[in-house]
């Protein structure tokens, strides 16, 4: 088995600050439940999820819900089974017919004959879908979104393909090493952050929303229609469906709907983690939420501690921001 929760990439995960947010959680922080409410690839989940009882993930995009069913979720699986399935997947590519995959994005996001198998594997998983549990469903899933991903012909997002080089047939089947974790709660969730506030309660809430405008829906549109798997009308040159889990975070509403999301948490202390790319030149990758909207938001609910650290991020495409900084709030609630 190969792939980790964090061997992919997404633009703003916490991989390379998850040792320092952890150590700053465990100083400042106590409680038994953990919610990670924009919990993107997971890897905050994954690594606070052992020092607690009762773990609350969850983000809107189909995709990041099933890789975390596939991880977390507490049911048995047949690994033999799982093995056995990619097994039979493996034909000689003048057997496989054309699907969704090659018709629309061969030759562009991946290889054309890449695109066929990638195709054929999703098509099969849903005509086999009785033989496995929701556990193995989503293996199967979030393996395929791992193995295609870490070959596409892009910048690390679905934004745009790269033009103008020829894309090699380098797909490989690999399954995902779920996690097995003894007497923890794990609840998953795919609804909207602030919803959910409204649903739980719960000690430590970790929030990370989107900084910018770029709608993570539209910048993983190809995981988002790999796991749906419902054919949708592609347009424009990045070929996107239709837009859907558009999030308020990326709008000028953002401060409005941070503030809304802060008043609601029933829970023992709030963790924000935000950037400052205020200045930067390039406007969809301005900061939606003044640091001082931040501060007014969490001051309402208790007292705010701040820490700080300078932080190359994760920029696909030219960095035009140079002196990064990435700030964890932590809120003792009142
Ligand atoms: C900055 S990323 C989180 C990164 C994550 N902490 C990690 O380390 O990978 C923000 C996430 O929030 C999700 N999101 C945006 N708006 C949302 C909303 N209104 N409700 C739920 N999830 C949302 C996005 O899909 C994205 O995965």
């Amino acid at each position: 088995m190969s792939f980790d929760i964090w061997n992919r990439r997404y633009t703003g995960s916490k991989l390379k600050l998850i040792d320092w947010i952890d150590e700053l959680i465990n100083k400042n922080c106590k409680g038994k439940s953990f919610c990670d409410i924009f919990a993107g690839t997971g890897i905050v989940s994954f690594k606070e999820i052992e020092k607690f009882d009762h773990i609350i993930i969850n983000d809107f995009l189909y995709s990041n819900n099933v890789i975390y069913n596939a991880f977390f979720l507490q049911e048995n699986y047949d690994l033999e089974k799982l093995q056995n399935f990619i097994n039979n997947t493996r034909k000689s590519i003048e057997n496989i017919q054309d699907n969704f995959f090659s018709i629309n994005y061969g030759g562009k996001y991946f290889s054309y004959n890449d695109c066929k198998i990638i195709g054929n594997i999703r098509n099969d998983i849903e005509k086999y879908k009785n033989e496995f549990n929701k556990k193995e469903y989503c293996i199967l899933i979030a393996s395929l979104l791992y193995s295609a991903d870490k070959i596409s012909n892009t910048v690390g997002h679905y934004d745009a393909y790269i033009k103008g080089k020829e894309i090699k047939d380098k797909f490989i089947f690999e399954l995902i090493k779920p996690y097995i974790f003894e007497n923890k709660i794990i609840d998953i969730y795919r609804i909207d952050s602030n919803k959910l506030a409204e649903q739980i309660k719960c000690d430590i809430v970790y929030i990370d929303p989107p900084y910018n405008s770029r709608q993570y829906s539209r910048f993983y549109h190809i995981l988002e229609t790999l796991t749906k798997w419902d054919n949708p009308k592609l347009t424009g040159e990045a070929l996107k469906p239709p837009g859907e889990n558009m999030s308020n975070y990326c709008r000028s509403s953002a401060k409005n709907v941070f503030d809304d999301l802060i008043s609601k948490l029933n829970c023992k202390y709030i963790v924000v983690s935000y950037n400052n790319t205020y200045n930067s030149k390039s406007k969809s990758s301005k900061n939606k939420i003044e640091y001082e909207d931040i501060v007014k938001s969490l001051q309402n609910r208790g007292e705010v501690d701040i820490f700080s650290k300078k932080h190359q991020f994760f920029n696909a495409g030219k960095t035009d921001f140079q002196d990064h900084k990435e700030f964890l709030f932590i809120t003792k609630v009142g």
